[in-house]
């Protein structure tokens, strides 16, 4: 098979984009020795609030971090229930167990997204929260997950893979009580390291995240609670400022690519292309394909080039880190048909029709055989 070379990420057209500017103002940040909470700080949190649509968001260090504070933000802790998807990145059920809750895992649909039928099933009169997993890119039906829940149960949602997404016009950070995402150099919106933010529509969870994320206090050498150090940097700040100000293009050049696939690989047997559910405008962090038979498909693309992965190839419960949670293989049967079938193709904004065809081509080969 010829070699081809297309990566399952580049980052490189974003940052050509971007480069002068993020050096004028990484001089600035080091001119003023700004580098904790400066005014790129404050900045970057105004615009991504206004953003996502809320009146309220933090800068934390990372992903992690955002998920458990945004939880005990919102007074989740020891002795509650949070009820998650078994289907998501293991950092979402880190934070609960962090925060001092009892993870409560539930099935997905076929669209990868948190089914509220299955939550409804789990909730008992110690869940607290529920957290849907934008995953891939588009939300989850946060409507119906409140309507699965009781009156009282805290609405959050984890969009690290769905920044700019909407749901009926709403854009992810908006669609619950309180939001968490990463921005961890891959995302959609991405730093250059760790980064991370807290969302909220409550004044009071926001209040509270925000004395949370440094040592528990916003004066000074006013402790309030015991909290983190877990703060954005002003130099994250600077480079998230510059890229916020072309998500929409990036997300739109995302769009544009997966109807690309669409077309190349619609026509393909043995392949499941990803669905947009209704109402929801997908901004496709992750092209994600089903195909039977995975692992070789996987193999056979990265021999000859094309950057596949798998995002993620076990469900939380089969991890050896949540064995305690004492889930048997067949728990929870669709995140795990799934998790066997999955794979990640190349996605980035500035990816090539000539890179898509070229992935279509080995793509097609690799299945044929
Ligand atoms: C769905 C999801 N949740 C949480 C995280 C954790 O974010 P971080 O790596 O910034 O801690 C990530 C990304 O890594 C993620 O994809």
């Amino acid at each position: 098979m010829t070699q081809t070379n297309v990566p399952l990420v580049d980052l490189s057209h974003q940052q050509k984009q971007i480069n002068d500017v993020i050096r004028e103002g990484f001089d600035r940040v080091i001119a003023e020795s700004s580098f904790i909470m400066g005014p790129q700080v404050d900045e970057f949190e105004e615009a991504w609030a206004a953003y996502c649509g809320v009146p309220f968001a933090m800068g934390v260090g990372n992903g992690t971090d955002a998920i458990e504070i945004a939880l005990r933000a919102a007074g989740v802790g020891p002795g509650h229930e949070v009820i998650l998807p078994a289907n998501t990145f293991v950092a979402t059920a880190g934070a609960v167990e962090r925060a001092g809750a009892r993870i409560v895992l539930a099935d997905c649909d076929e669209d990868f997204l948190l089914n509220p039928a299955d939550v409804a099933q789990r909730v008992t009169s110690r869940t607290r929260a529920v957290i849907g997993v934008h995953l891939y890119g588009q939300t989850a039906p946060m409507e119906s997950l409140q309507a699965a829940v009781p009156d009282g149960v805290v609405i959050v949602e984890d969009l690290a893979q769905a920044q700019g997404a909407t749901r009926n016009g709403v854009r992810a950070g908006a669609l619950g009580h309180v939001a968490a995402t990463s921005f961890y150099p891959g995302k959609n919106l991405g730093a250059y390291g760790d980064a991370g933010a807290v969302m909220s529509t409550v004044e009071h969870f926001a209040d509270r995240a925000r004395r949370l994320r440094n040592h528990g206090g916003t004066v000074r050498y006013e402790h309030l609670e015991v909290g983190f150090n877990s703060r954005l940097d002003t130099l994250q700040a600077v480079v998230l400022n510059a890229k916020l100000a072309l998500l929409e293009q990036w997300n739109g050049q995302r769009r544009e690519a997966a109807a690309r696939y669409q077309q190349l690989l619609g026509g393909l047997d043995g392949i499941g292309l990803p669905r947009v559910v209704i109402g929801n405008e997908h901004v496709f962090h992750l092209y994600v394909v089903r195909v039977p038979v995975r692992d070789r498909v996987v193999r056979e693309l990265n021999a000859a080039g094309i950057g596949a992965g798998v995002h993620y190839p076990s469900p939380v419960h089969l991890l050896p880190a949540y064995a305690h949670l004492r889930h048997q293989r067949g728990a929870f049967p669709v995140a795990e048909l799934l998790a066997g079938e999955i794979m990640s193709l190349p996605m980035y904004p500035g990816i090539t029709i000539g890179q898509q065809e070229q992935v279509a081509a080995v793509l097609r080969k690799v299945l044929e055989r």
